[in-house]
């Protein structure tokens, strides 16, 4: 049995199949709308959620399937101090596969340990989101045509940006990738990422602070938001939150066919007069989110 943890639980081969299936998904919906007759997907969120938990739904009901769980732990016997592994231990009598995101970095691998059914990593705290990062890969697949050849611009909170962490791990094994890692000084990029990932494997980057500086060398920019919850310290919060606001006039030096990203929810990181912006590409992100899904709960229930 496979569980999604990290996005290293899959081979390039796999992240390929599963951008293909989802590409066929997306042109033939019909062909898969009973694969998981039958099946039921257990969404366990124990923190707040709109896109992944919905497109996690969204993505089992169009193949056919039927949904249960919870979007609040308050509303659940977590409030009883029930703990992750019983709960997973109950709901693998009640369901086929689970989606579960959790405040605790770490909490959906314990709870695979435990679990008698596949269990997908939906975010854990600041460390980790894979099936964001299979998103992101769809839609720079589908916007850009390639994985190889890229040189990604990353900005925002690239400390607590667990979105960040998965995308540079998973980008680190395609060719000829840069990276331009753009924050504030507070929020820079874990010195893991840097030492393990990036160096580990050769990876070109830069770290600055200044958005513009390398803006007309990038391919792909890939906004974040600036995670508010995983402060110690508000006021620390409020002077930083603002730092990067990506707006027409910081675009100016850009490529005519870069390709904005920012797995959402935005606070103030985009200007809204981006959006109308052909090479804004984050709303387009989210609804690749339910295809390359659909993918992979094909594929962890050995669905053909
Ligand atoms: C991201 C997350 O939860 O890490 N959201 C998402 O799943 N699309 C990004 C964020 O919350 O900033």
């Amino acid at each position: 049995m496979k569980h999604l943890i990290d996005i290293k639980d899959l081979s390039t081969d796999e992240i390929n199949e599963l951008i293909s299936v989802a590409k066929d998904i997306m042109s033939n919906p019909d062909k898969y709308a009973e694969k998981c007759k039958r099946k039921k997907l257990a969404t366990l969120f124990y923190e707040p959620s709109t896109r992944t938990r919905l497109s996690f739904e969204a993505a089992m009901m169009e193949l056919g399937g039927n949904v249960l769980g919870f979007s609040d732990a308050t509303s659940s016997s977590v409030s009883k101090g029930e703990s992750v592994s019983d709960t997973v231990k109950v709901v693998s009598g009640y369901a086929d596969i689970i989606a579960m995101r959790h405040p605790k970095e770490g909490a959906p691998l314990v709870a695979s340990l435990k679990s008698e059914i596949p269990i997908i990593n939906a975010g854990d705290g600041g460390h980790n989101h894979p099936t964001q990062t299979l998103t992101d890969l769809l839609t720079i697949q589908c916007e850009k045509h390639r994985l190889n050849d890229l040189t990604i611009g990353v900005c925002g909170d690239l400390k607590f940006g667990r979105t960040v962490h998965s995308l540079i791990v998973a980008m680190s094994r395609y060719k000829n990738i840069k990276f331009v890692l753009i924050s504030p000084k507070e929020l820079e990029i874990p010195e893991y990422i840097k030492k393990d990932v990036l160096e580990k494997n050769n990876i070109e980057y830069i770290e600055t602070n200044d958005i513009e500086e390398y803006m007309g060398k990038l391919d792909i920019l890939y906004m974040t938001r600036v995670q508010k919850e995983r402060f110690f310290n508000e006021e620390e919060y409020i002077r930083l939150k603002d730092s990067y606001i990506l707006d027409k006039q910081k675009l100016e030096n850009a490529k005519e066919d870069l390709c904005i990203m920012h797995p959402l929810p935005r606070v103030n990181e985009i200007s809204v007069e981006v959006d109308d912006d052909k090479r804004a590409c984050y709303f387009k992100q989210a609804k690749y989110g339910k295809y390359i899904r659909m993918a992979l709960i094909l594929k962890l229930l050995e669905i053909k």
